[in-house]
């Protein structure tokens, strides 16, 4: 009998219904030397606007805010005293135009002025605005060497500041334009800390301004603040303060939105003028339309009473008479223009800006109209070689591998030249614009002039060819360079999801989440999972799963255990769901794990036991592990040290030596609190020492900063508190860089209770009140007990004695209601040591004193209970000097004399001198 194998059961499909590829010959042809193919090749392609119909009207109407302009910037120059104005208005109203026309008087006025211009829009990098600005500026092309690029930046800053200034301002330049010196000695130390570098980099485009500024006006244009990032609005700010006094202008245009983003915008030492731009008069909008219509002879009363009903928008005028040349209402004859009347007669007029737009589309030449649909789906700003893919792929092709190379020599490259022929039309017409700084890397930028128009255009495309024309966009992006970087992908994912893909987009919106979460970009690993859930919808659960997996591991990671429970509990749902025993025992932990940061340690303790048992169902060697760890550490945390030792270390045992770096970790850190506890100091640090090391060797971020925590709170514990304030000072900025908020909390609170120890109050309130904040926020019970006593004790400090018992009746009723014992006692002890200080303030000593007295053997009482030997002595310590100082010296003797054995037997050197200094002083 032939043995059974799995290939017999498993169909195949028939062979016949694929076929195979046969193999490819090549088919020479002179392709080669023909300028189809090439390096770059859409660098080369110049977009020119052929025979443009220019409707360049005089400036109309507007003389007030035009005044107005033209008074700022003649003070600027005269007086060396800043001009600094926003001009505001819906898009359409003039903002641009009225601008232009400030600076082309200007120029003629000052011949040698600077103006140096910058557009924003959504898709800018940082300080994209100013960037663009400077690189037309110092004249960079798009796609040429970096070097080049390099050589004109130093050779335009030398011109114009103190040698001994170059390196430094030219350096800070190409970095912002991302045409970096190698190892520059300026920007390098500098990449760490981007605040420094942002510091610097403001301070050298001043120093370059203001040195131009010593010799001729110079003008910053911003268009579309709106659309600002707030380094841009930061910038502008910045500079308008330092350099109120020279011949400079810093012009702006925005619409309300402004306001809506950058809530602080004029705030600054110097705030910008306001100058609103309103509808036009109906006059204005009829004076407009005349000049306009200048080579007409005469303007139909029909033009003339629509036009004064238009709205007074500019641009709405402006596409009235573009509609009626491209509909032939209006013919041009050499320089005069005739009026068909009969045409006009025959056309309904569109009331609204929408319906111009739309009118403009239905009059289109095909293959402009096919163009501007293109663009429009690569987005408000697209890419020629996108246009030319899309272009492309609608041409018939019958061979999957395209036409022959013969074919496409033939063709002329009729795809490329259409497209660009189509483009500068486009561009005349003023659809859409050219983008001097392309966002992406040797690609000729376009944009849709304004956004609006971008989303007109968009909504009028046929839906099934808007789809086809997405997927197409996705592989264009995707054969880039930079197409399989995070942010890219997330574009290639949004674009599969447009073309009806959504499985695929899900896949790219994984890996950009994913990229997103290792960088602890955790804001944006949120939306970009949440994005790959959508997508995915019920297409494919052992996805889900780990989708919602990795979402709640993010949440957690930033507090927000809300959120993170209810990922887990799909996930739970969904292992049900696909019968998994081993990722439910993960939901399981997780959950557990969650419900112990929120302080619910009986709820942590089922969860983390059901998941074990699921574990144990599966053999699943390291999910026994590791829900032993976390078991022990909860029960730690309930002050069952014992049991606690005992599970971490089957958990250390069942991992091996050559286990997991990271789960090993873990249990050497959990085994290393409970040492600490236990009074082990030794071991205590031995496992604390490993488990930093393990995590430094795995890349662990979150583990190393868990780590230095334990070493500096085991420092402190131990007396040695400068060592144990450097530790925590360096773990800090850490936590704060990967946005982990829990971590940063705990930070706080703990530099804060240094403070405290150290008699820096100042600085003691400040730290509290700031973890304070956090824990609020991500809802730390544990942490916020803690937080809330040191409080407490720094009023005490402060003879604020309402406000101390207040704090410490907090931090013992969370403790109380989240059943962590230790911290029970804890509050106790601070309750204690608040109410024993109003024995001096209150009259009733009597009363505060029996108080006090019941606050510290409440926290005798439980320390007893959970076995926490270090932290009795401390409280017997207290509770004894207290004892004496109030005159009951027998009884704290004995206090005091207890304290001393345990201190002694825990090893406890430091503390137990101090009782026996105590004890020596009392006879
Ligand atoms: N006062 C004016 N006189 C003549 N044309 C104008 C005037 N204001 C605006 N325009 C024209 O109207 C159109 C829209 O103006 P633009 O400045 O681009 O608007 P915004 O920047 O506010 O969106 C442009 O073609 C512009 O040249
Ligand atoms: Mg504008």
């Amino acid at each position: 009998m032939a043995p059974l194998t799995w290939d017999r059961h498993t169909p195949a499909p028939p062979p016949d219904s694929i076929g195979t590829e046969p193999s490819p010959t090549f088919e020479p042809s002179d392709l080669g030397l023909g300028d189809s193919f090439g390096e770059g090749e859409g660098e080369r392609t110049v977009i020119t606007a052929a025979t443009p119909y220019d409707l360049r009207p005089k400036f109309t109407g507007r003389a007030a805010a035009i005044q107005q302009l033209q008074d700022l910037t003649d003070k600027a120059w005269k007086e060396k005293s800043i001009a600094f104005a926003v001009v505001l208005g819906e898009p359409g109203m003039g903002k641009s135009r009225i601008l232009g026309e400030v600076i082309a008087r200007a120029k003629t006025m000052h011949p040698g002025i600077h103006v140096l211009q910058g557009v924003a829009d959504e898709n800018a990098h940082a300080y994209g605005p100013i960037a663009r600005a400077l690189t037309v500026r110092f004249g960079l092309q798009p796609g040429e060497d970096p070097a080049e690029s390099r050589d004109k930046i130093q050779a335009g800053v030398a011109d114009v500041v103190q040698p001994s200034r170059v390196t430094e301002i030219a350096h800070l330049i190409a970095h912002l334009l991302r045409v970096p010196f190698d190892d520059s000695p300026v920007t390098t130390p500098l990449l760490d800390s981007p605040q420094r570098l942002e510091a610097r980099l403001f301070m050298a485009l001043k120093r370059l301004l203001s040195a131009e500024a010593e010799r001729n006006p110079v003008v910053l244009v911003v268009e579309n603040l709106e659309l600002c990032g707030t380094d841009t609005i930061n910038f502008l700010q910045y500079l308008a303060a330092g350099m109120r006094d020279q011949q400079v202008a810093i012009l702006g245009t925005a619409t309300s939105e402004l306001w809506k983003r950058h809530a602080a915008f004029g705030d600054g030492e110097v705030a910008p003028t306001k100058i609103e731009l309103g509808a036009l008069t109906p006059a204005e909008s009829e004076q407009l339309l005349r000049e306009l219509c200048k080579q007409l002879s005469d303007v139909p009363a029909r033009l003339v009473g629509h036009v004064k009903n238009l709205g007074g928008s500019p641009r709405a005028i402006h596409e009235l008479v573009r509609l009626l040349l491209e509909s032939d209402v209006i013919a041009r004859e050499g320089y005069l223009w005739r009026l068909d009347a009969e045409k006009l007669a025959a056309m309904t007029l569109p009331k609204t800006y929408e319906e111009l737009v739309a009118a403009r589309m239905r009059v289109m030449e095909a293959t402009e109209r096919r163009v501007l649909e293109m663009a429009a789906v690569v987005g408000e700003t697209s890419w020629l070689d996108a246009i030319i893919a899309l272009e492309r792929s609608n041409q018939p092709i019958r061979d999957p591998d395209g036409p022959t190379l013969a074919q496409i020599a033939a063709s002329g490259d009729h795809s490329r030249v259409s497209v660009v022929a189509a483009i500068g039309k486009l561009v005349e017409r003023e659809w859409i614009v050219e983008v001097p700084q392309s966002s992406v890397t040797g690609e000729r930028e376009l944009r849709f002039a304004y956004p609006n128009l971008w989303s007109i255009v968009y909504k009028s495309i046929d839906e099934g060819r808007r789809r086809s024309y997405h997927a197409v966009v996705a592989r264009w992006l995707e054969l880039h360079p930079e197409g399989r970087t995070p942010s890219v992908q997330e574009e290639v994912g949004r674009h599969l999801a447009l073309a009806g893909h959504p499985r695929d987009a899900a896949t790219c919106y994984r890996r950009a989440a994913e990229a997103a979460r290792a960088q602890f970009a955790n804001d944006r690993a949120i939306r970009l999972f949440d994005r790959a859930l959508a997508c995915i919808g019920d297409h494919d659960h052992s996805t889900r799963i780990y989708l919602w997996h990795d979402l709640g591991s993010v949440y957690e990671l930033i507090g927000d255990f809300e959120a993170a429970l209810g990922a887990f509990e799909r996930m739970l749902r969904l292992s049900w769901v696909a019968a998994s025993k081993t990722k439910a025992a993960v939901a399981f932990n997780k959950m557990g794990r969650v419900w112990r940061r929120k302080g619910d340690l009986k709820l942590a303790l089922e969860y983390l036991e059901r998941g074990l048992e699921l574990f144990r169902g599966a053999s699943d060697a390291r999910g026994i592990a590791g829900s032993l760890d976390d078991i022990g550490k909860t029960l730690q945390m309930l002050g069952r040290y014992d049991e606690a030792h005992a599970k971490i270390t089957e958990a250390l045992s069942r991992r091996g030596k050559r286990g997991d770096k990271r789960a090993i970790a873990t249990s050497l850190s959990r085994l290393g609190d409970v040492q600490q506890d236990r009074g082990q100091y030794e071991s205590a640090y031995n496992c604390h020492k490993e488990a930093l090391e393990l995590r430094k060797l795995s890349g662990d971020r979150w583990g190393c900063v868990v780590s230095q925590n334990n070493l500096a709170a085991l420092a402190f514990e131990l007396g040695d508190i400068a060592e144990a304030r450097t530790t925590w000072l360096a773990a800090l900025p850490e936590a704060e860089a990967i946005g982990a908020l829990p971590l940063e909390a705990l930070i706080l609170t703990n530099l804060g209770e240094v403070a405290l120890v150290d008699g820096k109050l100042d600085e003691a309130r400040s730290r509290l009140e700031n973890a304070l904040e956090i824990i609020e926020d991500i809802d730390d019970r544990g942490l916020e007990s803690e937080c809330c006593r040191h409080l407490a004790t720094l009023e005490k400090l402060q003879s604020h004695t309402q406000a101390a018992r207040e704090h410490a009746e907090r931090a013992l009723e969370i403790a109380k209601k989240a059943g962590l014992r230790e911290k029970e006692a804890q509050a106790y002890m601070t309750l204690g040591d608040v109410l024993s200080t109003s024995l001096y303030d209150a009259d009733d000593a009597q009363g505060a004193t029996t108080d006090a007295e019941v606050a510290y053997n409440h926290a005798i009482e439980v320390l007893r209970a959970i076995g926490n030997e270090a932290a009795l002595g401390k409280a017997l310590f207290a509770f004894g000097r207290y004892k004496a100082e109030t005159g009951a010296i027998a009884a704290g003797k004995d206090m005091l004399r207890d304290a001393i054995t345990l201190f002694s037997k825990l090893g406890l050197g430091k503390p137990a001198t101090d009782v026996e200094k105590l004890l020596a002083t009392l006879t």
